[in-house]
């Protein structure tokens, strides 16, 4: 099947079709993708967090995303799903990952380059405002497609009030308008606005010719953006675990209690909806963590393998073996 292009993105923001993105770091997520008509699969550096461990997307290696991006293309493009009747295929697109838009044009334009063509990517996406739009511009005056990402920009963890709601104040929401309508004239393809209050999303979604993709901005943009582990509940902290293994200690006391800080604040953001358990009535994370017990006990109690769950010898090779 063909792929979803920008110019169908921009067809769905017309005829107000909701455009849904969805973070996939693998290949079984992109199949999931698939499966759902996915329009956009971003490998967001969220990677870093979320499945490789590292406190923050700062850490995040240029070849782990471009590892990462391959995997996922492999499971979007899969050969055995390729007929041509088949719903078209989400566009891949990734996180240009933190320290190459840092670095000078001249180097920041072959090492993105580098990372579509390596990661076999239609596109990428850049966080930043206008610092960020001299790369857009030659990179997008050249064909190469670029979604903007403004307002809450987890690249920027280190200020501090970098992780909290953006665009609060109207002066505020005019200079994000005014970011947005900057990119949008540096040639982005679509805007992913991240965490700003749903009022001042829905009025640059009104002001932009091209679609907006918002994550915790409401419902007034054209698409929404969630990541993966968190619409299925996956186990990513090791907080969450200990939640869970205190979950199963039914009441009594728990060994772990004594291990667990007890947070400040709640540790999922408020626009985050745990669809797995909506839709099954548990969580990814449960159910990896419940599996894996249940192995090991079965192990430990020999009940596990079963006569069934293994391969005979012939009776005849038997006895030539033995004789
Ligand atoms: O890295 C990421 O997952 C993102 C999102 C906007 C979800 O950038
Ligand atoms: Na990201």
């Amino acid at each position: 099947p063909r792929s979803i292009t920008v110019q169908d993105l921009q067809e769905m923001k017309e005829r107000q079709e909701p455009i849904a993105m969805l973070t996939a770091y693998d290949y079984p997520s992109a199949l999931a993708h698939r499966s759902a008509k996915v329009d956009i699969s971003l490998i967001g550096d969220s990677l870093a967090n979320v499945a490789l461990g590292h406190p923050t997307t700062q850490q995040l290696d240029i070849d782990a995303m471009v590892h990462h991006c391959a995997a996922v293309s492999r499971g979007v493009n899969d050969p055995i799903l390729s007929h041509p009747s088949l719903p078209p295929t989400p566009l891949i697109i990734a996180d240009l990952p933190f320290g190459i838009a840092q670095l000078p044009l001249e180097a920041a334009v072959p090492a993105a380059l580098d990372v579509v063509r390596k990661g076999r990517l239609h596109g990428l996406k850049i966080e930043g405002g206008r610092e960020v739009i001299p790369l857009i511009s030659h990179l997008t005056s050249f064909g190469t497609a670029v979604m903007a990402h403004i307002g809450l920009q987890p690249q920027r963890f280190s200020s501090a009030s970098a992780l909290s709601l953006q665009a609060r104040t109207a002066v505020e929401a005019i200079e994000l308008l005014d970011e947005a309508l900057a990119l949008e004239e540096a040639g982005a393809f679509a805007m992913l606005i991240e965490c700003v209050p749903g009022r001042v999303a829905a009025e640059v979604t009104k002001r932009l010719r091209i679609p907006t993709i918002g994550i915790g901005a409401g419902k007034g943009t054209d698409g929404q953006v969630l990541v993966q582990d968190d619409i299925l509940g996956e186990i990513n902290s090791p907080l969450s675990l200990l939640r869970v293994l205190e979950a199963q200690e039914q009441g009594g006391e728990s060994p772990s209690s004594s291990l667990l800080p007890k947070p400040s604040a709640p540790t999922t953001p408020r626009f985050v909806r745990n669809f797995a358990m909506q839709a099954t009535g548990t969580t990814g994370g449960a159910v990896r963590v419940a599996a894996v017990q249940a192995y090991v006990k079965a192990v430990k109690e020999r009940t596990y393998p079963n006569d069934e769950e293994g391969y005979k010898m012939k009776r005849e090779e038997w006895a030539a073996l033995k004789a």
